[in-house]
């Protein structure tokens, strides 16, 4: 039985040279440990043997299944190990390849804008405030100077949602109504209010029926039309860069006295003359004004203690000229691309 046994032993080490796959590990383990292998068979006829022999003949067998199953264990150990080592080589990965560009949202080239204005009006201790789109005649119109039937309405051609009464904001004036009239006329207000409003204009490159405002207010004691210019040439500094020149030309407002409208020296051509200024070399980018006797009085504030200074700014219009955009419709479609040509520009 030992000759035997040690026969299958020293053919299975000749056989184990051979085994390369997993598939060979299977066969192998089948022909000499399986159920019917050459070991396993050794045990079947142990009915023919007597007791001692039994014995001697099973711890034999044992010793040599022991032995193969280890055989064939490290064997096995060791075509697992080359197969995970070749997959390890096949996937591993180049980090010195360029990596493939992840296509993300681009913030919109106005909210941009709007935000390069709430960042400069927060840092000179102005709040933002938000207020309804759909708005009440009395605060669009009434609070501001403008009555109903005064002919100066018509400017504004407005978009009336029901009666005469409610209407989509014309402009974001109204918000400062609003807050002025919170007040109860003995608190100093120092707002922006960056927001949409709406004219019935036909869309075309430089009109959309919806467009952005964003309008400011400061009402406090001895505040004055100088002050209104600082003000506007710090932010238009801060905004189109330090060497920019602003300009105050006489204009007419209802709701401000004197009015003007602004103008910043082109940041193109530094004023000689291109076609963003259309050989001008001044853009204007808004109106503005002192706050008229009525509408301080209309709002609760007594005229002759408190004053002060409004102003609106178009947000397409500075987005067009500081991006170079030609069509007020860019702002309005969701062309990602877009959106990363501006961010680019904006990078350089
Ligand atoms: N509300 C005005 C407009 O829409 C702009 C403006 C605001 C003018 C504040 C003066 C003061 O045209």
């Amino acid at each position: 039985m030992k000759e035997k046994v040690e026969q299958i032993i020293s053919q299975l080490q000749e056989d184990i040279k051979n085994v390369k796959t997993t598939q060979d590990v299977v066969d192998i383990k089948a022909k000499y440990i399986g159920k019917s292998g050459l070991i396993t068979d050794l045990m079947k006829n142990m009915k023919d043997y007597s007791p001692e022999e039994r014995k001697e003949i099973g711890q034999i067998v044992n010793v040599a299944k022991n032995e193969a199953t280890e055989l064939i264990g490290t064997k096995e150990e060791e075509i697992n190990k080359a197969i995970l080592n070749e997959k390890l080589e096949k996937e591993a990965i180049d980090i010195s390849l360029p990596a493939t560009e992840i296509a993300t949202g681009a913030p919109s080239i106005l909210e941009k804008v709007i935000e390069d204005f709430e960042d400069v009006f927060m840092s000179m201790g102005y709040d933002v405030v938000d207020g309804p789109e759909l708005e009440e005649d009395r605060y669009n119109f009434e609070l501001l100077g403008l009555p109903k039937g005064h002919p100066a309405r018509d400017a504004q051609d407005t978009f009336y949602v029901k009666g005469d009464e409610l209407l989509l904001r014309s402009h974001t004036s109204p918000v400062q109504a609003r807050v002025m009239t919170s007040k109860n006329g003995d608190e100093p207000v120092r707002i922006i209010c960056p927001g949409k409003a709406y004219r019935r204009d036909d869309d075309d490159a430089t009109h959309s029926h919806q467009f952005t405002q964003i309008e400011g207010l400061i009402v406090d004691k001895d505040i004055k039309l100088s002050d209104l210019k600082g003000t506007v040439t710090v932010i238009c500094k801060r905004l189109f860069g330090e060497d920019t020149v602003t300009r105050f030309r006489p204009s007419y407002y209802q709701f401000t006295e004197p009015s003007v409208e602004m103008d910043i020296s082109c940041f193109n051509c530094k004023g000689k003359g291109c076609n963003i200024c259309k050989n001008t070399g001044w853009i204007t980018i808004g109106g503005a004004g002192v706050v008229h006797y009525d509408v301080l009085k209309g709002c609760g504030y007594d005229p002759n203690k408190w004053s002060g200074f409004a102003f609106g700014f178009g947000a397409e219009r500075c987005a067009m000229l500081k991006y170079g955009i030609n069509d007020i419709r860019t702002f309005y479609n969701v062309d990602l691309r877009e959106s990363k040509v501006f961010d680019r520009k904006e990078e350089q």
